[in-house]
């Protein structure tokens, strides 16, 4: 249902000279035992997932659908790309369902945030708020705002029935929130980090919200698992991906491009950025991941791609099988000249954009291309590409020699703004 192809991008004969990093390094993640070994927990979560939450899950969304209009998705950074990243690629960009599912807590902007809230406001909403910290600023401060609306329109005592915490099982500000306040709580194990935790409580929460079936992207992913934990190199698609982005990277390339033809895939590339960016960029090292959506950004970035600087390779996803096509109608007057393609379906249209397009870059352009296919979008196949991310994701950081699952960087920041913002101890 994947297929990699690397025609474009590299001469597999440089599998031979990664061999036997590839054999140390996947024993590594089997057995827990490179850097950063406490957060491999995702790594065998597709048979180690808890059966009983799943079904709390499944219990809890359908309260959610039969009781309300809204369900608020309050996280950031890995406790909110991943479930916005599933929805959109499941569920299109309009999604013709009873609930209406809405993200904060991503953000400061007031804008955002007050219209946001005013959207709320007089309608049935619940809230998922998700943080395994329980003390992000972002997530903290929205997730006050919500619960002070909710409270204020339907009371404390019925705002607890509509509010479901997913965070850390024993520790945290928000765990301590939600056992004061008696929430329903689902748990981020402690051995799985904030952006390889969509396969848990954390993205699959509000999917099952969202009627999708996690049950179907859990098993995508236990295939996933059992395809790509060896380290034969000329089967197993997940290294030789992750090698792709290690040679690019030895060999001039600054920054890998993911693409893809799907406006509602475009957040997958952004939880690629965020899995790629957060776990590889340290120690001054790492490509820089990118994105565009095509045809749309063929019209903007794609000129640069085609005739600029050589820094770039591509990633290109490409889903084989469109959900929906839609068929061009013949026209009588013909003025816009598209009578050339009357009955033809958009999905071939795309496809020849493709086509052209993937001529254009690497035959004119010079850039590689890699390839990742998948025959269609559904929960399975979605579930299974998460963990041949996350999977290439730990193989290439450790090619690099960096821990993929700290981000000491990301302190920064936030040590300035509280200081900034007058916090105590700061
Ligand atoms: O991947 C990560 O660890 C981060 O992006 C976190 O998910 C993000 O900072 C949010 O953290 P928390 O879930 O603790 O609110």
């Amino acid at each position: 249902m994947i297929k990699l192809d690397l025609s474009h991008s590299l001469d597999k004969e440089v599998f031979k000279d990664y061999q036997s990093k590839v054999t140390i390094i996947n024993q590594m993640i089997n057995e827990k035992t490179g850097l950063g070994n406490d957060f491999l927990g995702w790594a065998d979560w597709p048979i180690n997932y808890d059966k009983e939450e799943v079904e709390r899950m499944l219990k809890g969304a359908k309260y959610i659908r039969d009781n309300y209009d809204i369900l608020v998705v309050c996280g950031i950074g890995g406790s909110y790309l991943g479930a916005r990243c599933a929805l959109e690629a499941l569920k299109g960009l309009y999604p013709d369902d009873k609930l209406q599912i809405i993200f904060m807590g991503q953000t400061f902007s007031p804008n955002y945030v007050a219209q946001v809230l005013n959207y709320l406001k007089g309608k049935r909403f619940a809230i998922n708020v998700i943080s395994k910290s329980g003390t992000t600023t972002e997530t903290s401060i929205s997730f006050r705002l919500l619960k002070d609306l909710l409270e204020k329109q339907v009371g404390k005592e019925e705002a607890r029935k509509a509010i479901y915490a997913t965070t850390d099982k024993e520790k945290g500000a928000l765990k301590t929130l939600a056992t004061k306040e008696g929430y329903e709580t689902f748990t981020l194990p402690s051995n799985i980090g904030g952006r390889f935790s969509v396969l848990t409580a954390v993205g699959l929460f509000p999917l099952a919200c969202a009627n999708i079936d996690i049950k179907a992207m859990l098993e995508g992913a236990k295939e996933a698992r059992d395809l790509y934990m060896n380290d034969h190199l000329d089967t197993n698609i997940c290294y030789q991906y992750a090698i792709t982005r290690d040679y690019m990277y030895r060999h001039g390339k600054s920054s890998e491009m993911f693409v893809t033809y799907e406006p509602s895939m475009s957040q997958l590339s952004e939880w690629l950025k965020q899995l790629f960016g957060e776990s590889e960029g340290k120690e001054r090292k790492a490509l820089l991941p990118t994105s565009v959506t095509f045809s749309t950004d063929l019209h903007s970035l794609g000129q640069f791609i085609q005739d600029g600087t050589h820094v770039l390779f591509e990633t290109i996803i490409n889903v084989v099988k469109p959900n929906q096509d839609i068929v061009i109608p013949h026209d009588n007057e013909d003025l816009d000249g598209l009578n050339y393609l009357e009955g033809k379906g958009l999905a071939f249209v795309n496809q020849k954009a493709f086509e052209g397009t993937l001529k254009a870059h690497v035959e004119d352009g010079g850039v590689p291309c890699n390839i990742i296919y998948i025959d269609e979008m559904n929960e399975k196949n979605l579930g299974h590409l998460f963990y041949f991310f996350m999977r290439a994701c730990a193989m290439s950081a450790y090619l690099l020699g960096i821990n993929p699952f700290n981000q000491p960087g990301v302190e920064i920041y936030k040590r300035n703004m509280f200081h900034l913002l007058g916090k105590k101890g700061y």
